[in-house]
């Protein structure tokens, strides 16, 4: 079994997809370890994606990603990382595959709906970013 990250971004929880979003990860297998809902501040945003710095989407990505709520969820399967990047689809929606959450419900390639942690490294980095140990390893199984 592998965990990892997905957030729901400020898109797709003011568009009310969450429920829908969290149907389609349990439906793909995924098991929800832990959930929470939080507006990102500035510095949080700027230090979640801190690797983007350098990229000319950085300032627009921190406006989009502090702009409302957002609903960071720990995930669960075998495989995990890499499921969650194909049961997601392409960063822009115009590319992903029919089916796939960004296809259903992402609007442009900053506004996806969806983040999914890249690696396993990254995905422990992410976790740990809006999860403690102890929560994690507190989740009902
Ligand atoms: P995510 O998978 O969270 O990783 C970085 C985010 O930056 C990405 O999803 C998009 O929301 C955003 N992003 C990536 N590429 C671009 C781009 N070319 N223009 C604007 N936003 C982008």
């Amino acid at each position: 079994m592998e965990t990892t990250l997905a957030i729901i971004k400020p898109d797709a929880v003011a568009a009310g997809d969450a429920g829908n979003i969290l149907a389609h990860l349990e439906r793909e297998g995924f098991e929800i370890l832990a959930i929470t809902k939080l507006r990102l501040g500035e510095t949080q945003a700027r230090a979640f994606y801190e690797v983007h710095r350098e990229r000319p989407f950085y300032d627009s990505l921190v406006e989009f990603m502090t702009s409302g709520a957002v609903m960071p969820v720990a995930l669960e399967r075998d495989n995990a990382v890499k499921r969650l990047r194909e049961v997601m689809g392409a960063t822009n929606p115009q590319e992903a595959a029919v089916g796939t959450i960004r296809s259903l419900y992402a609007t442009s390639i900053e506004k996806n709906a969806i983040h999914g942690s890249d690696s396993p490294e990254n995905a422990a980095i992410e976790l740990g970013f809006f999860f403690s140990r102890a929560e994690l390893l507190a989740a009902g199984r």
